[in-house]
């Protein structure tokens, strides 16, 4: 019989400098102020992270333990994190002269309180948890409030979340269900970040914000771990990632360079395709500018409210990504976005959320430009239920 998976955490490292930090005690970002990775011995946990062992295991973000934080199995703090379905867009795909199978979306809306952002916070809260953390705060556009306000209930964690005042209702009504106090703010999502930091210096809580930790990325990586495995440990072509603050984007790179050295996929790389919308681009406009860093994008206009996010800390580490992999940033119209929704929903039966219906919208854009190819195997990350969103 196997060994009980256990984690092979070494230590973490600054992101930008490199500069080594211990494992083992709680963090914020690193000496230089920037985030911190998690590393790991990959070569000790490439004995034990194997095809078969994983074969083995249930379908869930937590079959990866050898290069996840956690040490302890019983400092799990879990609602049920279950793969999320590979579902193929045929009639979409035809329709835009695309090879039927070609064309897939990886449906992160089946996540406990409908969304991605149950994996990095179901990570995040698990290690404070057992560094005894007893009240947590967050910056939030709407699913990552809800997530960390029913994975705070579950921990037992006091949790305080700051949103913009147009925050979606149903959001605010998941976060204030599940008891977390809930300030609305006169400001965009790095307004929230400035008060959640001033509180989290005054001592008065820990600050759970996206890459301020260095916890919710390692959750968010799993989409990637899972996509390798789903795909028969071949990745596509190409991936379409909604970016906001990019944790997903950039834990997806970091996961497949780690299945690299654990011997499970080759050197192939799908490309990066950062996804933002027109009303809010500071990315693709630092990408197109050359540019390491992004300017903050002022006056915002996005429906899709998960990507509404004028300046993202871990901004080089997504350009880094999207340049490495030979990928690009693209931004598409308020007009695009609803009507790749409406299509998706029509013509497929699925009801994506608008940040991944930006992603289909972007898809097709990029089907139109040359940037991919019809017979491109192109995965699509919507990261939300439809269902949490108001309906057209
Ligand atoms: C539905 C949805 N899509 C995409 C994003 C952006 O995710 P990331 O911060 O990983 O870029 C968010 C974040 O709020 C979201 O809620």
């Amino acid at each position: 019989m196997s060994p009980d998976p256990r984690s092979f955490v070494t230590h973490l490292e600054c992101s930008a400098t490199g500069e080594r930090v211990a494992a083992g005690a709680l963090h914020n970002l690193s000496p230089a102020g920037r985030p911190l990775l998690v590393r790991y011995d990959l070569d000790a946990a490439g004995g034990r992270l194997t095809r078969e062992a994983l074969a083995g295991r249930p379908a869930d973000m937590w079959r990866w333990r050898e290069i996840l934080p956690v040490r302890d199995a019983a400092q799990i703090v879990s609602l049920g994190e279950s793969e999320t379905p590979l579902v193929a867009l045929p009639r979409v795909a035809a329709a835009a002269g695309a090879d039927p199978a070609a064309l897939i979306v990886k449906d992160e809306g089946r996540l406990p309180t409908g969304s991605f952002k149950a994996r990095g916070v179901a990570m995040a809260v698990s290690m404070a948890a057992s560094f005894g953390v007893r009240r947590i705060a967050m910056p939030t556009n709407g699913n990552a409030g809800a997530a960390l306000a029913a994975y705070g209930a579950r921990a037992g964690i006091q949790v305080e979340l700051f949103c913009p005042g147009d925050t979606p209702a149903v959001n605010i009504g998941e976060m204030r269900v599940h008891g977390a106090e809930v300030h609305l703010v006169d400001g965009l999502i790095d307004d929230c970040g400035a008060l959640v930091a001033a509180g989290a210096a005054a001592g008065s809580w820990f600050d759970l914000s996206t890459l301020k930790e260095p916890y919710r990325i390692e959750g968010k990586k799993t989409m990637g771990l899972e996509l390798a495995l789903q795909s028969g440990w071949a990745l596509p072509d190409v991936i379409f990632y909604p970016t906001g603050g990019g944790t997903g984007l950039i834990g997806m790179w970091k996961g497949f360079a780690e299945l690299e050295a654990l011997g499970l996929i080759g050197a192939a790389r799908p490309r990066m395709v950062a996804v933002q919308a027109e009303g809010c681009a500071p990315i693709v406009r630092a990408w197109r500018d050359g540019a390491a860093h992004a300017e903050r994008w002022e006056h915002t206009a996005t429906a899709a409210a998960g990507i509404r996010v004028p300046r993202a800390i871990g901004d080089f580490l997504i350009l880094a990504a999207v340049r490495e992999s030979n990928g690009f940033a693209i931004a598409v119209s308020e007009q695009a976005i609803a009507t790749a929704l409406g299509d998706a929903a029509r013509e497929d039966g699925l009801l994506l959320c608008p940040e991944g219906a930006a992603t289909l919208a972007a898809w097709r854009e990029a089907l139109a430009q040359g940037l991919v190819g019809p017979d491109e195997r192109a995965v699509l990350f919507n990261c939300a239920s439809g269902l949490k969103y108001p309906l057209p």
